[in-house]
């Protein structure tokens, strides 16, 4: 069996999940949402690298994957390097797409939209010293698009108001012409974002981190893909049960992940 873990707070390690198994669709995934400490946007960097640590020293007893991917750039960006000295796995992260958005942008003006705790990181701060020194970044953390996110994955309706409000900086700005989803829920927004450009006559190119990091996968594990045919499985994993939400359930389902309870 080869098995690859896919690892956030909340849902929105299920864009990076859609990336890499299309990607690599013979591998068995769990997907594993620390659902219990979720949100991770706003918690102060001590507890998140702890509580990072501890799911991670989990999902590796419970399932001895091939291959984990932190699929959070906000516990990516501040705990990669530990988890890296701590375990063998090896370990994936999802950071800012900094420098495929400096490649992309012709006026220079980037937008960066993240978790309150990304846009404000250091390890971010030195992306955009490295890879676009030479443009304008306007940045926006925000918790409320996380919630959206996950309401959208439990069936409940989206709010684009609230979205257009979230993205006023950047439609203010008229030259910010690349936008990077510097959170893995934001991708699952990627219509509605979209929709609300368009809609303000503002042309925009939205960069995220997927292709990417499957990419990444992709050419780590490509000895043990190789050797692989036939059947492949997906479940879900939480740190707390889901209780009642039939609407999330039945979109698990429906991306092919079979509910599997609880992390142990
Ligand atoms: N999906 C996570 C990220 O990429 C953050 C969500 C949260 O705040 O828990 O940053």
């Amino acid at each position: 069996m080869a098995l690859i873990a896919i690892f956030d707070s909340g849902v929105g390690g299920l864009s990076i999940y859609q990336q890499v198994k299309a990607r690599l669709p013979n591998f068995d995934y769990v997907f594993v949402s620390d659902n219990l400490a979720f949100p991770y946007g706003e918690k102060p960097e001590r507890e998140l690298i702890e509580r990072v640590q501890h799911v991670m020293l989990q999902i590796i007893q419970q399932f001895h994957p091939d291959l984990v991917v932190v699929a959070c750039n906000t516990a990516s960006t501040v705990v990669l390097p530990l988890l890296r000295a701590t375990h063998s796995t090896p370990v994936v992260g999802v950071v800012p797409a900094i420098k495929p958005a400096a490649l992309a942008s012709q006026t220079r003006h980037i937008g960066l939209l993240a978790t309150p705790a990304t846009v404000k990181r250091r390890y971010t701060d030195q992306l955009i010293a490295e890879f676009a020194a030479d443009c304008k970044i306007t940045r926006v953390g925000s918790r409320e698009l996380v919630e959206v996110a996950e309401q959208k994955l439990r069936g409940n309706p989206v709010d684009l108001g609230l979205i257009e409000q979230i993205l006023e900086p950047f439609l203010d700005a008229g030259d910010c012409d690349t936008l990077v989803l510097a959170c893995t829920h934001f991708p699952l927004l990627n219509n509605e974002i979209e929709l609300i450009f368009k809609a303000r006559n503002h042309p925009i190119k939205l960069i995220d981190s997927g292709v990417g990091i499957a990419n990444r996968v992709a050419s780590l594990l490509a000895e043990q893909a190789a050797g692989l045919d036939g059947q492949s499985t997906s479940r879900a994993v939480f740190t707390r049960e889901l209780g009642a939400q039939f609407g999330f359930t039945q979109n698990l389902q429906q991306m092919g992940i079979a509910y599997a309870g609880v992390l142990k």
